[in-house]
This record gives C-alpha cells, structure tokens and sequence, in this order.
C-alpha cells in the first residue's frame, strides 16, 4: 500500500482516503461512492473528471484520442486509471 491521500468531490463534499498506487474510481467505490465508470482501462471516458487541485498521476497512459488537448490542459483526467500523489479535489463530471 502507497502513501494514503484524501480525496475529495465537489459535488457530494464527500472525502475517501485512497493509497497512491491505487485507481480512483475502484477505490472511492469499495468506500461507498458511485463514480461512473466502463472500461476501467483509459478508453471509453466515461469516468472523465476535473481535478481541481493537487497531483495525480496515470496509472497506465490513457488510449490516444480519448481526451482532447483541450480537455487535458484543463486537468480533465481519466478517473479510473489515475491516482492520487497529494491530497486532491476533484470535480466530476465536467462541463
Ligand atoms: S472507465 Fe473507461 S476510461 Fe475510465
């Protein structure tokens, strides 16, 4: 197990601690949130989301073309294959 790092979502308020080294989405669920997600594997996008604050990293390179330049200037990330290397804040579901 990594270093524990708070999560939180501006939408619920709601906080989960999850290790680094861990994926976002399966780690904030087995904790009792319902993020959305699909393939689990940085293709489908459905688990897009704005970190608002802190660092992160990729657990694996998400698939080409899922995200736009645009997006990922953004910080729009993939949720589902990117974990924590601070505390973050994060934003789902961005417009
Ligand atoms: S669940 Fe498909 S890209 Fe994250």
């Amino acid at each position: 197990m990594g270093k524990i790092h708070k999560v939180t979502f501006t939408d619920t308020g709601k906080s989960y601690d999850i290790a680094q080294g861990e994926s976002i989405v399966t780690s904030s669920n087995s904790k009792g949130a319902s993020l959305p997600f699909g393939c689990m594997q940085g293709m489908c996008t459905t688990c897009v989301a704005k970190i608002i604050h802190g660092d992160f990293e990729y657990l694996e390179e998400p698939e080409p073309n899922t995200l736009t330049e645009d997006e990922i200037k953004n910080n729009h990330v993939l949720l589902c294959i990117t974990t924590p290397l601070t505390d973050l804040t994060v934003s789902p579901c961005p417009e």
